[in-house]
């Protein structure tokens, strides 16, 4: 399928590399509001042709638009994408707000068009791994689980980092969506959430100095009600100077024990324990899906369309996740425990395009 990139910093390098290697994608034009950087990154990849958004919209080669702007431009340049009649795939979160990330998914089903969204990193061997070992009945029935993403905040190594501080970023909207996504995979959708959240720093800093404004929290303590009963402990945070504590997916279960490394990496390794056995067991990885293969989500999307059938990294499961954000956040404002209103079924296990 013939694909347009829209967005041209900082992630979309590994986007170009991999859609022009996975075997159903092709970029054919990118395009950015900076469009010197457009034509830039073009270059260096091989694109055809770069310009403007609107040249990208308006050009009938396009089939899928592939959205990699910040989170603010999701759901804006989405619309647009579907109004021109493209399927659409986007970086997460899918919206600021599950408002918005609704309308474009009822825009796109009027419009006969496909939504898709990062994370795709639970296509990766780690996570279908897990799930495998889930399915088979490994840890026994899943209890609990708990998940740390502790982190100083992505202003040190990022170009461009004021989105990270802004509505659609802090630790929850950033990096929640990989550890989220993975969990609705692995236990099935989220019924209830509670939460305390707060920010450590009213502003950041550059290493060049310059200060950022903070304007969501930067430290969220929450606990997930999974449908299927599993409770996991989940705290984000761009508060922690540094930690000990792995960036990975813990789930403890009636018989025993399986853990994930960073579900924001598509490998493992996947170390499993039963309740009896004398010490861990690395498990072997079940899909070849290891190393960084962002964009995979958008070729199983066109394999998707091409047979009729549902594909996983859908709108569908990103609405879920965006929902379940929105509603730790509200929780965490209001001091309650809130029922989720959206659910989400469990994206078939993936092996293979
Ligand atoms: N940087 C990472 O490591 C990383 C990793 C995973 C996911 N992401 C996600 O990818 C997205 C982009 O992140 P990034 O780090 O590449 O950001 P970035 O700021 O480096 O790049 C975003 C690009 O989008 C362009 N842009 C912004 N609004 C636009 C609009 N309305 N129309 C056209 N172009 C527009 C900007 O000019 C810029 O070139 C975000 O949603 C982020 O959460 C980033």
């Amino acid at each position: 399928m013939r694909i347009g990139v829209v967005g041209c910093g900082k992630i979309s390098g590994i986007y170009f590399k991999n859609l022009n290697n996975l075997p159903n994608t092709q970029v054919v034009r990118c395009a950015d509001l900076d469009v010197e950087r457009a034509k830039a990154v073009a270059a260096e990849h091989g694109v055809p042709a770069a310009g403007t958004v609107e040249e990208l919209l308006a050009d009938d080669t396009v089939e899928l638009v592939v959205n990699l702007t910040i989170p603010v431009a999701h759901v804006e340049v989405g619309l647009a994408a579907v109004r021109a009649g493209k399927h659409v795939y986007a970086e997460k979160p899918l919206a600021l707000t599950a408002a918005d990330g609704r309308l474009l998914i009822e825009e796109a089903a009027q419009a006969g068009v496909r939504v898709g969204s990062a994370p795709d990193t639970f296509l990766g061997a780690g996570v279908q791994t897990v799930r495998a070992l889930l399915d088979e009945g490994a840890i026994g029935t899943p209890l609990s689980g708990a998940v740390f993403m502790l982190s100083p905040g992505h202003e040190r190594w990022h170009p461009a980092p004021d989105f990270y501080y802004q509505p659609g970023g802090g630790p929850l909207f950033d990096m929640g969506p990989y550890y989220l996504t993975a969990l609705v995979n692995l236990l099935g959708p989220v019924a209830a959430v509670s939460a305390v959240a707060g920010s450590g720093f009213p502003t950041r800093r550059t290493p060049a100095g310059r200060e950022i404004p903070v304007s969501v929290p930067t430290h969220v303590n929450a606990v997930l009600e999974f449908a299927g009963g599993a409770t996991v402990t989940a705290v984000f945070s761009f508060d922690v100077p540094a930690s000990t504590i792995p960036h990975g997916i813990e789930l403890y279960g009636s018989t025993g024990t399986v853990v994930l490394d960073d579900p924001n990496h598509f490998g493992g390794p996947v170390l499993l324990r039963g309740r009896d056995d004398a010490g861990w067991r690395e498990e072997p990885l079940r899909t070849p899906w290891s190393a960084d293969s962002r964009g995979l989500g958008v070729a199983e999307m066109v394999a998707a369309i091409s047979s009729g059938r549902d594909h996983r990294a859908s709108g569908a499961l990103a609405f879920h996740v965006l929902d379940v954000m929105e509603t730790i956040h509200v929780a965490a404002e209001r001091g309650v425990r809130l029922p989720v209103g959206s659910t989400a079924s469990r994206p078939a296990p993936f092996a293979a395009l």
